[in-house]
């Protein structure tokens, strides 16, 4: 077991003063300019260690640079900084957070002092109380600063997902996000999503699946499952989800897997269409609550979607091997590289492979579509209807009775989730291999730790 410890200042020519590490979280960049400038003026004694434009990146970027205080402001497109600050409060305790916004309506002051910050300042920023503010919040923070008061996070790094679990007894999972995708309606999204999900549950890994097949999700029924809280009701609730409540209400298939439904009623899916981030908020919520988080989806293409593959940490590209199949994939896998995604990223799983071609329907071989793809296919899924009907029928997923069946896709399914957990896996622990030894580099001691 490895131990994370807080970060602690470096010191380093600020005379009787130590330094201070600053973040800057504003969507302005003239704003974080501004700033970084008046800071300057006292670089003895402040330092910008980095700067965000977004929430998502706040939070990313906070993580790896563990600033003493972050300057964040209250209103972002993506997510607000009341958001920000209260997953940051829980994530990374050691740093303060003082909020900045051109409101200083009482409203706003009393939630983002609920959601973890320690002051306040309003915009436009006046030096000297800028100077001021980040003194007093960093002297008021320290205890939170010293090793006896951080989370003690510690990491087991057998562990799969490398997660962390603070003194209070809450454990932080690393909460996966895999995102199953596919261009082409019935090419077996929601039979690779639910089939994945049950088999990345495993001893002691908390596994949630979620149907954001908004309209017509097909979740419940493969897992003969029902649910009064769905994704209807819990989405207009998102800034004040609590990650308990949110546990307790979803539902709970036989297997342990925990199961968020989209809406009971097609109509209901426009309230959720219309913030197209609203399924990726949710997640953020609660995604320190499980280890893996697999979202089964529609074929649209749509701001919902794409809201969901940027917080992914794998996209499960299904395709048939048909030509649409094959050219639809094409259009997809450019997409993701013009948006930058890695390679990795992408996990690309042909279905409905007719193993016996002779008999086959016009299928086109897999080394054919690798070729034209430019890629390699990592899961190949045969075309074996009954066991799968079966399954439905039974509302249990062929990976939990058929892993080692001939006669069944459960084998080849069986084999894409144990190929998704251990790329995933691997993906933490060099997280905690990178920290670690960036630590050792710096002397700082022993930091290690996904959270
Ligand atoms: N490997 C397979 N072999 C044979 N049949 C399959 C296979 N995978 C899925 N199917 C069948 O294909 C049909 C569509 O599957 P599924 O509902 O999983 O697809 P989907 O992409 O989620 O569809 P939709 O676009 O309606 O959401 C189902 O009848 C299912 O039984
Ligand atoms: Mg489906």
């Amino acid at each position: 077991m490895l131990s994370r410890l807080g970060n602690t200042s470096t010191g380093g020519g600020g005379g009787d003063h130590p330094v201070i590490n600053v973040m800057l979280v504003d969507d302005n960049a003239d704003t974080r300019e501004y700033i970084k400038k008046f800071l300057a003026f006292e670089e003895r004694e402040f330092r910008v260690v980095g700067a965000a434009g977004n929430g998502r990146d706040a939070l990313r970027i906070a993580m790896e640079v563990k600033p003493d205080i972050i300057i964040m402001d209250i209103n972002m497109p993506d997510m607000s900084g009341i958001d920000v600050t209260s997953q940051l409060t829980k994530l990374l305790p050691s740093a303060a957070v003082i909020m900045m916004s051109v409101q200083s309506d009482p409203n706003y002051l009393r939630k983002a002092m609920q959601a973890g910050a320690r002051n306040f300042l309003n915009k436009p920023v006046q030096a000297d109380e800028l100077f001021s503010t980040i003194r007093d919040v960093y002297k008021g923070h320290e205890p939170f600063r010293q090793s006896q008061f951080m989370p003690n996070l510690t990491v087991d790094v057998k562990a799969p997902g490398a997660r962390t679990t603070n003194s209070a007894g809450t454990t932080i999972h690393p909460g996966h996000v895999v995102i199953v995708y596919s261009p082409q309606g019935g090419s077996g999204t929601t039979t690779v999503s639910t089939n994945l999900a049950a088999g990345l549950m495993r001893k002691g890994i908390k596994v949630l699946l979620i149907d954001a097949d908004l309209q017509f999700g097909d979740v419940g029924v493969f897992l003969k499952l029902q649910s009064q809280s769905t994704l209807a009701e819990l989405a207009p609730k998102v800034n004040d989800l609590d990650i308990e409540f949110f546990d307790s209400v979803v539902s709970t298939h036989e297997s342990g897997l925990k199961v968020l439904l989209g809406p009971q009623r097609p109509e209901l899916a426009d309230e959720i269409e219309a913030v197209p981030d609203s399924v990726a908020r949710i997640i953020e919520r609660i995604a320190t609550d499980y280890d893996f988080i697999v979202v089964d989806t529609r074929c649209h293409l749509d701001n919902l979607l794409l809201a969901l593959t940027d917080i992914s940490a794998r996209i499960v590209l299904v395709a048939t091997p048909t030509l649409t199949g094959v050219k639809n994939a094409k259009f997809v896998l450019d997409l993701f590289d013009r948006m930058d995604y890695p390679a990795e990223k992408i996990v690309f799983a042909l279905n409905k492979v007719d193993e016996d071609r002779s008999k086959n329907r016009g299928t086109i071989a897999t080394e054919s579509i690798e070729k034209y793809l430019h890629r390699s296919v990592d899961a190949r899924i045969p075309n074996i209807e009954a066991p799968i009907l079966a399954a439905v029928n039974k509302g249990v997923p062929v990976v939990v009775t058929q892993r080692d069946h001939k006669q069944s896709p459960g084998r080849e399914l069986m084999d894409l989730a144990d190929y998704v957990y251990a790329q995933l896996n691997e993906d933490s622990l060099d997280e905690v291999e990178s920290e670690s030894a960036k630590s050792k580099k710096s002397g700082l001691g022993l930091r290690l730790g996904k959270n």
